[in-house]
C-alpha cells in the first residue's frame, strides 16, 4: 500500500509542476509579446492605417481652402488660452524667420523656460537671422501654476497655451496644436525646430545643417580642406615669383566659404584674406564678373530650394513595444503591424515650411496616434515625405567633455538641469559651436 500511494503522489507532484511550469513559461511569453507578435501584420505588405485613400490630394484641397471630397476625420483644434499670434509679425507686416523653435514644454518647467530663453532660444542670437520661440503648453489642475503662466506669458509674450490636459500621452495634441499654430500664425518661416525643454541645442549648428542636411557635418569638414590645402600651397609659394596660388582660387574659396567652421579655418582664411590685399596682388584688376558674387549671395546659393519637404532628426527603424512593463507598450487593438513607419526621435524634429503644411493637413486625414513622433512618422508616410537620418541628434545625453565634445551636436537630450543647459551652452557658444 505505502509504496504505489507514494508513487501516485510522486508523478501528481510532477505533473503539477509541469504544468506550473508550462503556465509560467506562458506567462512570460506573453508578457514578453510573443503571442502578441504571432498575430501581428507584415508592415511592409500590409500596412494600411485610416484613413483609406487619397491623402495628399484632401490634404491639398483643405489646404486650398476648398471642400475636400471626404470629411476630415481627426481634428486638432483646441481653443488658445494664450495665443503668441504677434510672433512673427513686426507691427502689421509679417516677418519670414529662418528658423522657429516650438518647444514642447510641461506647465511647471519655468526653470528650463528661462535657461531656454538665455541660451539656444534667444532670439537675438544672430543679427542677421530672424529665429523665434514659442512654448507650447497644455492645461492642468493647479490655480496657482496657471496664475504663474499668466505672468509669463505677459512678459516674455512666447507661450502658446491651448486647453488640453498636459499629459505624455496627449502629446500628440500639443505637436499639432504647434504645427496648426505654425500654419496659422507664422506661415512664412522657412524652418520649424520641434524640440522638448530638456535638450541642449546649437542653433548655429542648426542653421549649418540647414545649409547643406544631406552632408552635414562633412561638408563643414572638406571645407575646412579645402581652405587649409589652399593656406598651405600660399605658404610653400610665398616669395616664389614664377610659381605662386592664383588669386582667382583664392578669390573663389573665399566666395564659397564665406564663414569659417573652425579656429584653424579662421586662421586660413584670414592669411587668405592678407593676400589678397597685400598690393602686389591688388594690382592686377580682378575679375568683374567673379567680384559681383558677394559672400552673402554664395550663402543664398547653397540654400536649399523653397519647397523642399525636410523632415529630419535621429530616424528610426524600430518595431512596437509589445512587453506590457514598457512605458511604451502598444496593443495590436491600437497598431497592428510589426514595424513603425519611420519615424524621427520626438525630442528634436527639424521641418521645412513645405513638409509642415503638407503634414498638418494630411494629419485631417490620419487617425490620431498618442506618440507623436510616431504619428508623425504615419503621417509622413500617407504623404510621401521620407524622413532624412542625422547623427548629430542625440535622443539620449551626448557625453559633454568640453566643447569640442560637441563641435557638430545639432541637439542632445539629458539637460532636465537648467543650470547645466546654461554652463554647458556657454561654453560651446565660446568656442563658437552655438
Ligand atoms: C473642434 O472640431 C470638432 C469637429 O469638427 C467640433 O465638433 C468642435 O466643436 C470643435 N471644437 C472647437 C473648440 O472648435
Ligand atoms: C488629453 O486631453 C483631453 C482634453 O483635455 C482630456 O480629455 C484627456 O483626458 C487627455 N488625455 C490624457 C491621456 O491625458
Ligand atoms: C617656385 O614655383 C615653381 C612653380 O610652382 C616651382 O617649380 C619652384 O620650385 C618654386 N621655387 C621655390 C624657390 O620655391
Amino acid at each position: 500500500m505505502f509504496l504505489p500511494h507514494f508513487l501516485s503522489r510522486c508523478l501528481n507532484f510532477v505533473r503539477v509542476k509541469h504544468l506550473l511550469a508550462v503556465l509560467v513559461v506562458f506567462l512570460i511569453l506573453n508578457f514578453f509579446g510573443a503571442f502578441t507578435h504571432i498575430f501581428e501584420k507584415d508592415f511592409y505588405t500590409e500596412f494600411q492605417y485610416p484613413l483609406d485613400g487619397d491623402i495628399p490630394r484632401f490634404a491639398d484641397q483643405v489646404r486650398r481652402g476648398q471642400k475636400p471630397e471626404v470629411p476630415p476625420i481627426t481634428v486638432y483644434n483646441h481653443t488658445f488660452v494664450h495665443n503668441p499670434s504677434h510672433k512673427c509679425r513686426d507691427k502689421e507686416f509679417s516677418v519670414s524667420p529662418r528658423l522657429v523653435f516650438l518647444v514642447k514644454s510641461a506647465m511647471g518647467n519655468f526653470k528650463r523656460r528661462n535657461a531656454i530663453r538665455a541660451t539656444w532660444g534667444f532670439e537675438k542670437r544672430f543679427s542677421d537671422v530672424i529665429v523665434r520661440t514659442v512654448f507650447l503648453l497644455g492645461v492642468g489642475n493647479s490655480q496657482e501654476t496657471q496664475k504663474l503662466i499668466e505672468i509669463e506669458a505677459t512678459s516674455y509674450g512666447d507661450i502658446l497655451q491651448a486647453d488640453f490636459l498636459d499629459t505624455y500621452f496627449n502629446n500628440t495634441i500639443k505637436t499639432m496644436t504647434g504645427l496648426r499654430w505654425a500654419v496659422d500664425f507664422c506661415p512664412r518661416s522657412r524652418y520649424f525646430m520641434l524640440v522638448d525643454d530638456d535638450f541642449f541645442v546649437s542653433t548655429k549648428n542648426v542653421l549649418r545643417f540647414l545649409r547643406n542636411p544631406v552632408y552635414y557635418p562633412e561638408y563643414l569638414e572638406e571645407a575646412d580642406e579645402t581652405i587649409r590645402q589652399l593656406a598651405r600651397k600660399l605658404t610653400l609659394t610665398e616669395g616664389n615669383s614664377s610659381g605662386g596660388v592664383d588669386r582667382r582660387d583664392i578669390q573663389r574659396v573665399l566666395e564659397d566659404h564665406p564663414q569659417a567652421h573652425s579656429v584653424d579655418s579662421r586662421k586660413h582664411l584670414w592669411q587668405l584674406r592678407q593676400h589678397l590685399l597685400s598690393p602686389e596682388v591688388a594690382a592686377k584688376p580682378p575679375d568683374a564678373k567673379e567680384t559681383n558674387k558677394t559672400p552673402e549671395r554664395q550663402l543664398l546659393d547653397m540654400d536649399l530650394p523653397a519647397d523642399v519637404r525636410l523632415y529630419a532628426g535621429f530616424v528610426f527603424n524600430s518595431a512596437p513595444h509589445r512587453h506590457r512593463s514598457s512605458k511604451w507598450y502598444v496593443n495590436l487593438e491600437e497598431y497592428q503591424w510589426h514595424m513603425w513607419p519611420p519615424y524621427v526621435s520626438a525630442g528634436a524634429c527639424i521641418l521645412s515650411r513645405e513638409a509642415l503644411f503638407q503634414l498638418y493637413f494630411a494629419s485631417l486625414f490620419t487617425k490620431h496616434f498618442r506618440f507623436d513622433d510616431i504619428y508623425l512618422g504615419i503621417v509622413a508616410l500617407k504623404t510621401n515625405i521620407e524622413p532624412l537620418h542625422s547623427e548629430e541628434f542625440y535622443f539620449q545625453k551626448l557625453t559633454y567633455s568640453g566643447p569640442h565634445s560637441y563641435r557638430y551636436t545639432i541637439a542632445s537630450h539629458g539637460y532636465d538641469n537648467p543650470d547645466e543647459l546654461a554652463k554647458v551652452w556657454t561654453e560651446i557658444k565660446a568656442a563658437g559651436h552655438a
